[in-house]
């Protein structure tokens, strides 16, 4: 059988969440294969919402698995927050998830030395969601992380106590003030908490489960946020496209099956870093407005702007993506009229690729379409769709060369339509 992933495409907050929820109808199993609770998935259902950071959006469906895989960096504090609240809506949350025993923890001191990287940087800060997911995954790299696995050694306090003094030092050599135990005893109840579930090695586990079912990877922030291909620095640390979740669960390139990518039908970004389309005017604030672009995790206003089709195909390319999924096209109900970049002006020359420098000078040249001024948000069939609308899609596959599979308008589960 085969491993369905799901990536947002974007620079994040594309609408993973609620696709994965409607997605898992479908899939036995759901994972978490990169990223931590940098993440805010946000699922709409029955009437409740929820915002999940590191439990996969499988959780609330009956009977599916959820597997928080290797790739992926915990921090059991936000972790047991999470689950505790689940749990009060009678989902058996201890039941329904396994963790990889190779999954990294975040340390509170992991979260001290984000903030403490980014006040460095001063004006030139990540714009990082602060969860100490760079610090993590720096010393997964560098060999000195604690993982999952760990917390069942006899000697955890002593290998938890060696990283925070190495933490404590890196703090102080940074001269950045602030308390390394504060957060400890929270840490080791939270530990103790992680204890109730299974907790397994993840490569062996999902390849079992493979043999006889399919499994839907769930990936955390966009395609533009790679570590190797997003807009680096201004970057998470972690793989967030397709291969990302081959390494992130240890499951075989052979295995992957349909790829879906994510996009809404304009963009979002926040944190720092290039975003060609970005709108300064109050096209961009309608579209922060109609969109409710205001971060799941930390509430900041999100930049808006149109759909880049060249940042989207690059990222297509990159994940080998075999289905598109639309989000939110609804949003723009109400324009006169719609743009898409179908091209750029990088440093006075034109180009149809993401260029290498960061700090290049990207201007963005649109396509204009007649917009459909018509409320797409009761639409549950194709033929309901509007002409003008049909067009627009018609492009977008032409440009991408990818069909578009599923159309989202609007948060709830039922508002979509599957073509
Ligand atoms: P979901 O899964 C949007 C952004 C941050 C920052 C950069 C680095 O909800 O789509 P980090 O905390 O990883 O050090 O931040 O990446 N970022 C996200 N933006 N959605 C996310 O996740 C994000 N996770 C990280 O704003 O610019
Ligand atoms: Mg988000």
């Amino acid at each position: 059988m085969k491993l369905d992933v799901v990536l947002g495409l974007q620079w994040g907050d594309e609408g993973k969440g609620k696709i994965v929820d409607v997605l898992a109808g479908n899939y036995p199993v759901v994972a978490r294969f990169q990223g931590g609770p940098n993440a805010g998935h946000s699922l709409h259902f029955e009437g409740k919402s929820f915002v999940l950071r590191s439990v996969p959006s499988g959780i609330f469906r009956k009977d599916a698995q959820n597997i928080v895989g290797n790739g992926v960096v915990l921090d059991p504090i936000t972790f047991r927050g999470e689950c505790e609240n689940i749990a009060k809506t009678g989902v058996p949350v201890t039941e329904r998830i396994v963790i990889s025993k190779k999954a990294h923890l975040i340390l509170p001191t992991h979260r001290l030395l984000d903030a403490a990287n980014e006040a460095a940087m001063g004006k030139g800060k990540i714009g990082s969601t602060l969860k100490g997911i760079g610090p993590t995954y720096t010393d997964k790299i560098s060999r000195n992380g604690l993982r999952v696995g760990d917390i069942l050694a006899a000697d955890f306090p002593e290998r938890y106590a060696r990283l925070k003094d190495r933490h404590t030092k890196q703090l102080g050599q940074m001269g950045f003030e602030c308390n390394p135990d504060a957060e400890e005893a929270a840490f080791f109840e939270a530990v103790e908490y992680l204890k109730q579930f299974k907790l397994v090695d993840c490569e062996y586990y999902i390849n079992d489960i493979l043999k006889t079912q399919s499994v839907l990877a769930e990936g955390a922030q966009g395609s533009m946020l790679d570590i190797d291909y997003g807009s680096y620095p201004f970057v998470t640390s972690s793989t967030t496209s397709c291969a990302g979740a081959c390494v992130g669960l240890g499951v075989s390139p052979h295995n992957i099956g349909h790829v879906y990518g994510i996009f809404k039908a304009y963009c979002t970004r926040v944190g720092s870093g290039p975003f060609p389309t970005e709108l300064f005017d109050e096209t961009g604030e309608k579209l922060r407005k109609i969109g409710n672009e205001f971060g799941a995790v930390t509430g900041r206003p999100r930049r808006c702007g149109w759909l880049d089709l060249v940042a989207l195909k690059y990222a297509v390319m990159i994940s080998g993506v075999t289905d598109l999924i639309m989000m939110k096209s609804d949003c723009l109900d109400s324009f006169e009229t719609i743009k898409v970049c179908t091209s750029y002006i990088v440093d006075g020359q034109p180009s149809d690729q993401w260029p290498f420098d960061t700090y290049a000078d990207i201007q963005p040249v649109y396509q204009e379409f007649k917009g459909w001024n018509t409320d797409l948000t009761g639409c549950r069939n194709e033929s309901e769709l509007p002409a003008e609308f049909r067009d627009y899609i018609a492009f977008m596959e032409n440009y991408l060369g990818v069909p578009i599979k599923i159309i989202s308008l609007g948060p709830d589960r039922d508002a979509t339509i599957m073509r």
